[in-house]
């Protein structure tokens, strides 16, 4: 018995935390960059960007290499001048300040890098001094301020330590300090857990999703790892080529994606799971074909029995191609790839019931059995 199912199912859309504010804090408006490589040849590397960052929120930029992801976080504190476009920081049109002004409003943006940029000669307490010298702080000022950064980076006891010292995570958390310590409302970040072990990579995240809950600071990260949005994002754009082709709540993204885009990530890394013998079988059309059916749950839904429910209780054949449960931030997200059949009726009552419990299904293609 074959099914047809609606291509999409969705039950309401998941709300941010309420500590994100809905106020903007970073604008950019139709930002284009341009470069120069010669007398006669330039480079579009941003074509006509829109972007917004809610103020507390953690903001991760994804995109392949030269997709534009450095151009464009290098835009938010004008280290890069864009081409044609607006930058707005904390209601400041960046773009139109006198270099004075720009100076003082890039003090409440505070960024780290991928190879940490340390200044050698300086011990790690003399780096994290360095921005509150630029910014004329008397050196009792300035020690007040350094040892609770130095606490709270896991540092206190590498004070007096040369960059040349200390292992890559801990060089990183001496380049975060560095940052915050002008009291930044913004913290942008270029790759800067890519030159990482997996498990230093795990603890740099967390102490930045530490410091955004603590402080409420705002994060805009680029990565070009979905593991890294997956662990401490709120929301996601991915960049491609200079635009950005897609913008989501990063929790919606990985269970309900909208845009072609989003889908057609979303269902490849799917598909990817499957055993070869069923991906050789599987075609976009409905040839007389079984529904391949992406189920993903939410939070508690993850760990009910859904599946024994829906067999017991609808007459369905479920047969369960793939499986998994994944964190993404703090929630449980379950994922299931299926092949459903049984009469049209129990179909819609089981999606229904899936529907009520929180769970999002949708038909990513078709199998053809095995004869
Ligand atoms: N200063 C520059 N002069 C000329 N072209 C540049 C300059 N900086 C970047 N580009 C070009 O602009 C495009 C985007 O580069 P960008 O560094 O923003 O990419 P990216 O997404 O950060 O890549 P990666 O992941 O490799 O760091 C690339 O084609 C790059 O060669
Ligand atoms: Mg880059």
């Amino acid at each position: 018995m074959l099914t047809y199912l609606p291509p999409q199912i969705s039950p309401p859309r998941i709300k941010l935390r309420p500590s994100i504010s809905k106020q903007m804090i970073i604008t950019l408006k139709e930002i284009h960059k341009t470069y120069r490589l010669s007398k006669t040849k330039t480079l579009e590397a941003l074509k006509g960007v829109n972007l917004s960052v809610k103020r507390g929120e953690i903001f991760g930029i994804v995109g392949e290499s030269g997709a534009g992801k450095s151009t464009l976080i290098r835009c938010i504190n004008l280290l890069e001048i864009p081409t044609k476009g607006e930058v707005i920081v904390d209601h400041q049109n960046l773009t139109a300040l006198s270099p004075a002004e720009l100076r003082k409003a890039r003090r409440k943006i505070g960024m780290i890098f991928q190879h940490f940029n340390l200044l050698q000669s300086r011990t790690v307490y003399k780096n994290i001094a360095f921005p509150l010298e630029l910014a004329g702080l008397s050196a009792s000022g300035i020690s007040k301020k350094i040892d609770p950064i130095l606490d709270l980076t896991g540092l206190a006891d590498k004070k007096y330590h040369y960059p040349s010292q200390l292992s890559g995570g801990q060089k990183q958390r001496v380049a975060i300090a560095r940052a915050l310590a002008n009291e930044p409302d913004i913290l942008l970040s270029d790759e800067a857990t890519s030159a990482l072990d997996p498990e230093t990579k795990h603890s740099i995240l967390q102490l930045l999703k530490q410091i955004n809950e603590q402080f409420g600071l705002t994060i805009v990260l680029i990565t070009h790892e979905m593991s890294v949005i997956k662990e401490i994002c709120h929301r996601l754009a991915m960049i491609s080529d200079g635009k950005i082709v897609e913008q989501a709540n990063v929790i919606d993204f990985f269970t309900r994606p909208e845009t072609d885009v989003g889908k057609r990530f979303i269902h490849s890394q799917a598909i990817r799971m499957l055993p070869e013998s069923v991906q050789a079988r599987l075609s976009p059309q409905n040839k007389g074909t079984l529904p391949l059916v992406r189920i993903s749950f939410l939070g508690d839904s993850a760990e009910a029995p859904l599946i024994t429910y829906l067999v017991q209780n609808f007459s369905l054949h479920i047969n369960i191609l793939q499986a998994q449960f994944e964190k993404i931030r703090d929630e449980m997200i379950g994922m299931m790839l299926v092949e459903l059949s049984g009469n049209l009726d129990d179909v819609e009552k089981g999606r229904n019931y899936l529907h009520a419990q929180g769970a999002f299904t949708e038909v990513i293609g078709y199998v053809q059995p095995i004869r």
